[in-house]
């Protein structure tokens, strides 16, 4: 019997699927190379916008007869029952909480119990809920994830996470610890710490903040990983002793993501952001000021209800002014459950297109902008991949998380040092120095 894990959505669902992969090797199933070989596919979804979450019923609707199908993940949380309605042939639902149980669940529908009288588990847990991938379960032996909490409170107005993740859930310190630890023992040279609201974990029992985590990881002697990255904080819990920690720390990798969303206060405030323009702009100044080498990536939102040319405006000069690494820009997608999803969705499809069309222009000229300067500078790369058709080339990663591709034959896995030569909006080119 075969399973196939197909994930779409952010950097916690590749974990989740880990883990379920994971769980059912452990129980003696084994991994599909693809979706047609397996008997047992699992669609581990994304509700975050309207588009990927219509992605996963394309994608069942490919899948040949005969296979059992769940839908895992956000959507599975979020719509439930609705899924099953929708398409007959999807056997069972599980929910963002539930694939702990992923072994029971499948053990179930092979004995063709699947859309018997409970077909949709969903509940949310109220407590964390340890799960460690195994290193062959993990879909890279050089970046190791560690998810460290999961939920979020903060009930940002157009977001439908909370819906999906529940509450926020903190994983106990040790358990991190230990995860990290594991990961540098087995080689890997790169951790990242996962959560919606990564900065704003804590170990109530231990009084521990954030920052402290970040802290002892850095120092453990037993995490011998070359860099630590933490994805996605959430610029409202701003604490000063971040960039303490960070500039204590070179481990600690010199690149935040740091979604704004927006440039303008009034539409962060109708975002329910809790910052304002001027208090993000602050934090990336102090920031800069002590780190001098740090760079910043985002999210913004786009053709949010309300948002004028002149809001769209300041979030273009946002652009300019932080110059970030990297960003991620979407079109406003108008999501159930949420408190913005009664505001009328009123800005023209076409003036969002166009918006997202300039914000993704101007960052270009950033990015390139920036990239020049790194022209005949020697800098360090970790060697993450080969080139999947060009033979002698391989890809790596800046500190920044920049993408570089040049010739070697240094392992995956490790680090080398190139010079560039040649750089584009996304990507740089150059020749290895060792
Ligand atoms: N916890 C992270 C975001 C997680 S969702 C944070 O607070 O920054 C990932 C990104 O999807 C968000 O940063 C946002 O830019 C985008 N997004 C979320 N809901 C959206 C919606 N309804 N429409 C368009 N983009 C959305
Ligand atoms: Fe969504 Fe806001 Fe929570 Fe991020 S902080 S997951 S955008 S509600
Ligand atoms: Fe999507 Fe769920 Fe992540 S909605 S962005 S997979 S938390």
């Amino acid at each position: 019997m075969k399973f196939f894990i197909k994930t779409y959505g952010c950097q916690m669902n590749v974990n989740d699927s880990e883990k379920m992969g994971h769980i059912l090797e452990k129980r003696g199933f084994s991994a599909a190379d693809n979706e047609n070989d397996a008997d047992i596919v699992i669609i581990n979804s994304c509700a975050v916008r309207e588009k990927p979450q219509e992605k996963i019923f394309s994608f069942a609707g490919r899948l040949g007869k005969g296979k059992k199908i769940i839908v895992a993940g956000c959507v599975a949380q979020s719509e439930k029952e609705k899924i099953l309605e929708r398409n007959p042939s999807i056997n069972y639902i599980v929910g963002t909480h539930q694939y702990y149980h992923i072994d029971r669940i499948v053990d179930e529908i092979l004995a063709e119990k699947s859309r018997g009288d409970h077909p949709v588990k969903a509940q949310f847990s109220k407590v964390w809920q340890e799960a460690v991938p195994d290193i062959g379960a993990r879909i890279s032996r050089v970046s190791g994830y560690i998810s460290i909490m999961e939920g979020c409170d903060n009930f940002c107005s157009y977001c439908i996470v909370p819906f999906t993740r529940g509450r926020e859930k903190h994983r106990p310190f040790e358990n991190i610890m230990a995860e990290a630890e594991y990961l540098a023992a087995a080689g890997y040279k790169e951790i990242i710490l996962l959560g919606q609201n990564v900065n704003c974990w804590g170990d109530r029992e231990k009084n521990m903040k954030f920052t402290v985590l970040l802290d002892r990881l850095a120092a453990a002697p037993a995490v011998d990983v070359k860099w630590i990255r933490f994805i996605t904080s959430y610029p409202g819990y701003y604490d000063d002793e971040l960039i303490d920690v960070m500039a204590r720390h070179e481990k600690i990798a010199r690149n935040i993501h740091f979604p704004a969303q927006s440039g303008s206060t009034r539409v962060l405030m109708k975002m329910n952001r809790i910052y304002s323009r001027d208090q993000y702009l602050e934090i990336v100044r102090r920031f800069k000021k002590r780190i001098p080498d740090i760079t910043f990536s985002s999210d913004f939102i786009v053709g949010f209800p309300g948002e004028t040319e002149n809001d769209f405006g300041l979030t273009l000069s946002l652009l300019e002014k932080v110059e970030y690494e990297n960003i991620f820009s979407f079109v406003y997608s108008p999501r159930r459950f949420t408190s913005a999803f009664k505001l009328k969705d009123d800005i023209d499809p076409g003036v969002k297109k166009q918006r997202l069309y300039r914000v993704q222009e101007l960052q270009k000229n950033i990015q390139l902008k920036n990239n020049k300067l790194l022209i005949g500078k020697t800098i360090d790369v970790l060697v993450t991949g080969l080139h999947p058709k060009v033979e002698g080339e391989v890809i790596g990663r800046t500190v920044n998380y920049r993408v570089v591709n040049f010739e070697s034959d240094t392992p995956v896995g490790e680090f080398t040092r190139v010079l560039i030569e040649r750089v584009g909006p996304y990507s740089l080119r150059g020749v290895e120095k060792r």
